[in-house]
């Protein structure tokens, strides 16, 4: 493990320290007035975190905020004990408290951090910050670039729109913003170089939106998804579609002419299309002539499930308007299995959905019975998508998060490698609280 281990055999230790807390940050412009936030060391996004792979990680949280919190390090596969599930893995950290998280990073790849207590406002008002985990060889590129996307929900003088968690956002498509940002920032040029090769690595970090982004006159190609390397493709229809908390990491070779402009659309919700950013080349001379030859990531050692003799179990997933309304008397909007279970507000550990067997190889038959989008996300582990609506996936891609477009059904399939109860929910944060979870324990 060249450069992950000290001289006395362990691992190498990374330390950070978070601080949550109130502070004041220029989304806008600037001329426009800054707004109120709720940051990780008073930045917007929070620190990136960098490690390489195989080294240790240790984060000393403390908790200035006037609400108990935690921090997921999503996507990540970690110990049980610091997973950052409130009551379920740890008590929540008080007002003025702390927790310190540590964990050796399993995998290379793109990750990020958040709150999982009451996070449809914690994240809403700012909490989230990138953890990126560097290959032991890192592939050559000229620059690599994060994009941590966010969307606000902003008022004309910039504060942020309260109504966290009502019940019109939780019962449609969650709190979609009208503002959103790159890094922390309504962004309006990146400039670039003819010629360059970039790995972008983009987070969506926002509660509830989906992005569907066009890099017009470019073809990007797609190298990982959240976190985990797949066979390098070009997306269908060249777009890429990032659900909420999924990550992709791009190749993007700048192909165009130097002194060229050229928009990354975003065509998610038709109708409320926009430009995101230009892409605004130098007039300096092309980099070089042609593309390198396409990246290839190194797989990260995962456990390969076997499918004969797996274990199998259905989820389906209700609710929302135009959905069975039965839960909705309850004031739960969406449910798993016909239950509905939300963590963190006094909630004490609830029934898993099924408990599996350490070492099993697990198959899930996921079916969305709504009319609404969900990014359904697996603690702990990630998992190959074997089908969608029952066709295989042309890349039987790793991913930790999955997004089913309504009416979808999609087998994914795993090892439960990995002890403990295992938070199994919605990534539309607003969907999360509003009873679309459920928990997995592996014994
Ligand atoms: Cu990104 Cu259960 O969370
Ligand atoms: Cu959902």
């Amino acid at each position: 493990m060249p450069g992950s281990a000290a001289a006395n055999g362990e691992p190498q230790l990374v330390e950070a320290r978070l601080v949550a807390s109130v502070a004041r940050a220029q989304l806008t412009p600037s001329g426009y007035a800054s707004t109120e936030v709720w940051a990780y060391n008073g930045q917007l996004p929070g620190p990136t975190l960098r490690l390489r792979q195989g080294e240790r990680l240790r984060v000393r949280v403390q908790n200035m905020l006037t609400e108990g919190t935690t921090v997921h390090w999503h996507g990540v596969r970690v110990p049980n004990a610091m997973d950052g599930v409130p009551v379920i893995t740890q008590p929540p950290i008080e007002p003025g408290g702390g927790f310190t998280y540590e964990f050796t990073a399993p995998d290379a790849g793109t990750f990020f951090y958040h709150p999982h207590q009451r996070s449809y406002e914690q994240v809403g008002r700012g909490l989230a910050g990138a953890l990126i985990i560097e290959e032991r060889e890192p592939p050559r590129v000229d620059r690599d670039v994060l994009w941590v996307l966010g969307d606000w929900r902003l008022d004309r003088d910039a504060s942020i729109r309260g109504g966290f968690g009502s019940f019109m956002d939780v019962s449609h498509n969650g709190r979609v913003g009208n503002t959103v940002t790159i890094n922390g920032r309504v962004p309006d040029e990146f400039p670039v170089r003819a010629g360059e090769r970039i790995r972008l690595r983009l987070v969506n970090a926002a509660a509830a939106r989906v992005f569907a982004l066009q890099f017009r006159g470019h073809r990007p190609w797609v190298i990982a998804l959240d976190g985990q390397p797949v066979e390098p493709h070009e997306p269908d229809r060249g777009v890429v579609e990032l659900g909420p908390a999924m990550r992709a990491d791009l190749i993007l070779d700048m192909t165009a002419g130097p002194g060229s402009r050229h928009a990354v659309r975003d065509s998610f919700y038709s109708r409320l299309e926009y430009e995101l950013v230009h892409l605004t080349y130098s007039d300096e001379l092309p980099l070089r002539a042609r593309p390198d030859e396409p990246v290839r990531l190194p797989a990260n050692r995962l456990p390969e499930p076997v499918l004969e003799n797996s274990e199998r179990h259905a989820v389906v997933f209700t609710g929302g308007m135009m959905g069975n309304m039965r839960a909705l008397r309850r004031g739960m909007a969406w449910a798993v299995n016909g239950v509905s279970s939300a963590c963190g507000e006094g909630a004490s550990a609830f029934d898993p959905l099924f408990v599996l067997r350490r070492g099993r190889s697990c198959v899930l038959n996921l079916v969305n019975d709504t009319a609404w989008h969900h990014p359904i996300h697996l603690h702990g582990h990630s998992f190959r998508v074997l089908t969608r609506n029952g066709a295989p996936t042309r890349h039987r891609e790793w991913l930790d998060t999955v997004m089913l477009v309504p009416h979808e059904r999609a087998e994914i399939a795993f090892v439960a490698d990995n002890l403990g109860d295992w938070m199994f929910h919605c990534h539309v944060l607003e969907h999360q609280a509003g009873g679309m979870m459920a928990c997995i324990r592996v014994i």
